[in-house]
């Protein structure tokens, strides 16, 4: 009999779900939620509130998509946590209401650990170990990825993460949320080097980040400029910031390969998809002779694959979660999900 996982994930601002056949994915539906764009950023409550509007069309389409019906399904993935309280909720109601009706198996899944393989799915043959470089909206991680589900932090950021860093700056430059996509098509038509932001911290030998400070220098030089400047040199300043941002991600990320004798590299979340950030890598990896693996972008930006991905590889080893899975808004990258699940017999 074959696995069919469904994968739901609502963790933030995209009511997403997807279908996959043992190894082969059938369908990804993403509905990114637009009302947020007016205030520059996501709003918990109006976010809840879209997922609960959404879901149901959004995982009747990934199945029809997928010509699977419900009765096909064999076990369900849902993203447990880190994301907003309220946004989990909708999506692990909606889960479990479903495992309980349809009486399959139902498990949490680890949003971050869901990023880190979404590579996999295109990348079949990826074997850990790897550095993974972790970049997305809520995130900024280094992780030494020994084999599935045993990770290591290197190091991440001490104060925004990158995606936010690319939101804030964006917003300052009066363009779209989430910015990061605005930035880079932008950045490709101008200078990197038509204004020199200073170098990211924190210095020394570590591999943490810190993004806060290059959004306070790009308000400050947006401040010190009139607005035809900015207007006549606003690709320049998005190619300037991205590139200082692109400069530092490289640079620990490489240590990070040299220090841990690594030869393989995975860039995963939403910044992933950034051109700049993959030509970049894609170059110092030949350089350095590492295997550079990345995903499309539409496995980059949250979607339900990635979640239904490592859902298929815990529910094929007979794990699954109990009944009543809590939300958890601030989960880390160590397994914990796994502690009140039940590893029960698959036949
Ligand atoms: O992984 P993701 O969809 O959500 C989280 O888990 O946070 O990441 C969203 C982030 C946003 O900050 C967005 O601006 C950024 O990814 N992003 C990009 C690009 N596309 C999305 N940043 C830079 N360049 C892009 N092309
Ligand atoms: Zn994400």
């Amino acid at each position: 009999m074959p696995d069919v996982v469904l994968g739901i994930e609502t963790s933030c601002d995209e009511t997403a779900a997807a279908v996959m056949r043992n190894n082969a994915l059938l369908s990804n539906v993403v509905y990114s939620q637009t009302i947020h764009s007016k205030y520059g950023g996501v709003v918990p409550e109006l976010a809840s509130r879209a997922h609960q509007k959404k879901i149901v069309r959004i995982v009747d389409s990934a199945l029809d998509e997928a010509c699977v019906k419900k009765r096909d399904i064999t076990g369900i993935a849902v993203t447990s946590g880190p994301g907003l309280m309220g946004s989990l909720l909708v999506g692990l109601s909606f889960a479990q209401g479903l495992s309980l009706s349809l009486g399959v198996p139902c498990i949490g899944v680890n949003h971050l650990e869901a990023h880190i393989w979404a590579v996999a799915l295109e990348r079949k043959r990826l074997k850990p170990p790897f550095v993974s470089l972790l970049i997305s909206g809520g995130h900024t991680q280094l992780i030494y990825v020994k084999g599935f589900g045993d990770y290591s932090t290197l190091g991440k950021t001490r104060d925004d993460a990158c995606g936010e860093a690319f939101d804030k700056v964006a917003k300052l430059l009066g363009l779209g949320y989430p910015g990061g996509k605005f930035i880079d098509n932008l950045a490709k038509k101008g200078d990197s080097d038509f204004h020199r932001f200073p170098k990211l911290g924190p210095r020394g030998n570590n591999y943490d980040f810190s993004f806060s400070g290059i959004k306070t220098a790009v308000l400050y030089y947006l401040n010190s400029i009139s607005e035809e400047t900015k207007k006549e040199h606003i690709s320049d300043i998005c190619a300037s910031f991205q590139m200082r941002v692109v400069e530092v991600l490289v640079d620990k990320t490489f240590r990070a390969l040299k220090d841990t004798g690594c030869g393989k590299l995975v860039v995963a979340g939403g910044v992933a998809a950034n051109s700049m950030l993959i030509n970049n890598m894609k170059k110092r990896a030949k350089i350095d002779g590492v295997r550079f693996y990345y995903p499309s972008p539409v496995l980059c930006t949250d979607n339900a694959a990635m979640v239904a991905n490592v859902g298929m590889k815990y529910l094929k080893k007979g794990i699954s979660s109990n009944i009543g899975i809590e939300p958890k808004p601030l989960l880390s990258l160590k397994p914990t999900f796994l502690k009140g699940s039940t590893a029960k017999s698959k036949n």
